[in-house]
């Protein structure tokens, strides 16, 4: 990496603190991120280091890629670096107070309110459920002449989607629990297109998005009312799912939660709980059709494991490298791809000094490829996640710290069961040449063009 290096330069008269690019590269530069914005931000990084600072006066902001200044941003002064960023402020438009997006005091009381839905005994009744999913899916494609070409994207969408909304509700009759699905979807939709724009419309302008986003929150707040309704009426479940715990739950002062904090919080776990584990179930496919020979490797693991019975969780802790093959994915293609606060005090990171107010970008998919912590960065190699030499604050996938993602247990669970269902049976390759698709950073990191591989039938 360069050394620090401070060019004289100012920002409408507040002086820079890190290198960075000027403000006239910067004007070309808004094409470049909005086309690749992972590519730019790696070019930031290869130039100015592991911290470097943008050409923007309010607020000041740092792209902070050193993953020791990163472990002292989420877990060493957790509560002097806020979550009120620009990000999550457009995330919020949909997620409104829950977990993900919440500040500081609310979000503590509620994280241990919510805490019992990610009980590691929820998570049997995911892995059955997940395994039956899987299990309908190989069906479809049993049903394939071998060798067909398959959407793999869209059927990991679909096994996370089925995933997540069975955790929240089991089975919801009404047809409400679907309504609510595809209208938080339609709503990030139109975050995300908000987030690509500079500038866009403020939300009470009747603009045709800002329509969408209106008709997409009343269709949640009446589908959740109803449900809500429906299940305060109903016999309460020997099994609860988290919508039984989020109506159970009480705060510290012996409180249930309103009907709005019980909305977000469904609108987080489905925004958070979905597309993520999509991805990290494409990109490992993706990643093992590259290299056959680590795919019959893990062939071999879930085979001495992998029975025509119910797959059960302690059966996950028998498959380590099934593990390190979607660990080694999180790595190269992590579906959270940027995580930013706002500094609240003054601090140094990297040497650099941080004022107050200042916006902290951080990529995990820059940490994760950083060479003084993994070497041959680019290169697919699973077994290093079985040999001890990963630096654990160097991976980051689902955050660190206080803020770390309440959800991890439950996508390894998921993420663990479906690939090694999958792999007991099946071969994935790409029909042509070896190449991986190009990543397109959105909410997470979606292959562009989709993700097409041929499913064959392993034999023996
Ligand atoms: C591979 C899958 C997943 C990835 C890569 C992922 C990634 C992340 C990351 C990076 C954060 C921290 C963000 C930050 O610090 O700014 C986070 C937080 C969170 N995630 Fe996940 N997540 C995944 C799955 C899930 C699932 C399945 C759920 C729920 C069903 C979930 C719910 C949440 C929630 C509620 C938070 C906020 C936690 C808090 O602030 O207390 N995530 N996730």
């Amino acid at each position: 990496m360069p050394e620090l290096v401070v060019p004289d330069r100012k920002y409408m008269g507040t002086p820079a603190t890190a290198p960075g690019p000027s403000g006239r590269e910067m004007l070309p530069a808004f094409a470049a991120i909005r086309r690749d914005p992972l590519e730019y931000l790696n070019r930031i990084w290869q130039t100015f280091g592991d911290i470097a600072q943008f050409p923007i006066p309010r607020p000041p902001s740092y792209l902070v890629s050193h993953p020791d200044a990163v472990k002292r941003v989420l877990v060493d002064r957790p509560r002097e670096y806020s979550k009120e960023t620009i990000q999550y402020r457009a995330l919020s438009l949909v997620t409104g107070g829950g977990l993900l997006t919440a500040l500081d005091s609310p979000w503590k009381e509620h994280r241990l309110m919510l805490q019992p839905a990610f009980h590691p005994r929820q998570l049997e009744p995911l892995v059955r459920q997940v395994d039956i999913g899987t299990r309908r899916l190989m069906a479809q494609w049993s049903e394939l002449p071998d060798g067909a070409l398959v959407d793999i994207e869209q059927a990991m969408l679909r096994v996370a989607l089925e995933t997540v909304g069975h955790a929240l509700f089991t089975e919801d009759l009404s047809g409400d629990a679907a309504d609510l699905t595809s209208a938080t979807l339609d709503a990030l939709e139109v975050v995300v297109a908000r987030a690509r724009v500079p500038i866009t419309p403020p939300v009470w302008m009747p603009t045709p998005a800002n329509r969408r986003l209106k008709r997409a929150n009343a269709t949640l707040d009446t589908a959740v009312s109803r449900i809500v309704a429906l299940r305060r009426a109903g016999q309460p479940s020997s099994t609860p799912d988290v919508l039984d715990l989020l109506i159970a739950a009480r705060n510290l002062g012996g409180q249930p939660l309103t009907e709005r904090e019980i909305r977000d919080e469904i609108v987080t776990f489905i925004v958070a709980g979905h597309e993520t584990v999509a991805a990290a179930l494409t990109w490992s496919w993706a990643l093992l059709a590259a290299h056959p020979k680590i795919q019959d490797q893990l062939h071999s693991e879930v085979n001495a494991v992998v029975s025509p019975a119910d797959l059960r969780l302690d059966q996950l802790s028998e498959l380590p490298f099934t593990r390190a093959c979607i660990d080694e994915a999180l790595r190269l293609y992590p579906p959270a791809w940027l995580i930013t606060r706002k500094a609240l005090s003054e601090d140094e990171l990297v040497g650099a000094h941080i004022p107050a107010g200042a916006l902290i970008i951080m990529s995990p998919w820059l940490v994760h490829r950083h060479p003084d912590f993994w070497s041959e960065p680019n290169s697919y190699i699973p077994s290093r996640f079985l040999d001890g030499s990963v630096t654990r604050h160097a991976f980051i996938p689902f955050g660190n710290g206080l803020r770390l993602c309440i959800g991890r247990d439950f996508a390894y669970a998921e993420a663990i069961a479906v690939v090694a269902r999958l792999a007991s049976r099946f071969t994935l390759s790409y029909p042509d040449s070896n190449v991986i698709p190009d990543v397109n950073p959105s909410v997470t990191m979606r292959p562009i063009g989709g993700l097409h591989l041929q499913v064959k039938t392993r034999i023996g």
